[in-house]
């Protein structure tokens, strides 16, 4: 019998990104995360990019006070984000690395040529009671130089490995996120995990013995789709029908 747990944290983007294409005040970005919460979500993680392409100020506002569950706030490394953070306190921030041009997310942070303006940004998180983790990818340098900033956690960018459509080719960058695993863990720093992870490939990270949390957003929400659209058309047929009776 294992004890192991590992902690979901549901990033609902893309419930955002659906409300925000139209500029309608539905799907309800709260109420999102309270039924993630209700069916499951240890915590809540949103990515509230310097465009506002999806996530707004307000949801972040709004989650952290009428969501019982930790928030995780992913956001670049500017002087903007770190004073909002200081304001909502979140339970943990994530740095990401953003690219105004990017459909998601692309790579890992460069820690090693930020060195010196993440630690700035982890002692004033710190004295905020926020803890930090960092989005890198699963390479030595980088986590050792997380670990020499003062991040609490890294988050292994899953994307690569993700993407991999060749069997074997996915296999060695899994080797490497073993790796970066047991070094991270090595060094102290809790090991988050995600990008890209669905159904079908969330096992394999899963299994690594090092992994406490996993941030999973895209997939689920697409899989929310499908699960919900015979309900949603079901009851768009009946309220037509009522008229016509
Ligand atoms: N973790 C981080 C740091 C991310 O930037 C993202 C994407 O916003 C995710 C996890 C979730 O990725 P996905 O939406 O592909 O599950």
């Amino acid at each position: 019998m294992t004890t192991r747990t590992i902690r979901l944290g549901v990033n609902i983007d893309h419930v955002a990104t659906l409300r925000q294409q139209r500029g309608t005040s539905y799907p309800d970005v709260l109420r999102a995360a309270q039924l993630a919460v209700e069916h499951g979500a240890d915590l809540i993680t949103v990515h509230l990019r310097e465009d506002r392409r999806h996530i707004q100020d307000a949801d972040v506002e709004a989650i952290r006070a009428h969501v019982a569950a930790p928030l995780n706030l992913e956001m670049a490394l500017t002087d903007e984000m770190l004073t909002l953070a200081e304001v909502v306190r979140p339970d943990w921030v994530c740095l990401v690395p953003e690219r105004r041009q990017e459909l998601t997310t692309e790579g890992g942070l460069d820690v090693l040529t930020a060195q010196d303006r993440i630690r700035a940004a982890a002692a004033r998180l710190r004295a905020a009671g926020i803890r930090l983790s960092l989005f890198v990818d699963a390479d030595p340098e980088q986590i050792q130089a997380a670990a020499e900033c003062g991040a609490d956690a890294v988050e292994l960018h899953t994307g690569e490995y993700a993407d991999a459509s060749d069997p074997q080719q996915r296999q060695a960058v899994l080797q490497r996120l073993a790796h970066a695993a047991s070094q991270s863990q090595a060094l102290g720093l809790g090991v988050h995990a995600g990008h890209g992870l669905t159904l079908d490939n969330v096992g394999p990270i899963a299994a690594l013995a090092e992994v406490t949390e996993l941030n999973i957003g895209h997939a689920i929400v697409a899989e929310a789709i499908m699960r919900g659209l015979p309900r949603a058309v079901a009851d768009m047929r009946a309220a037509i029908d009522r008229v016509l009776d």
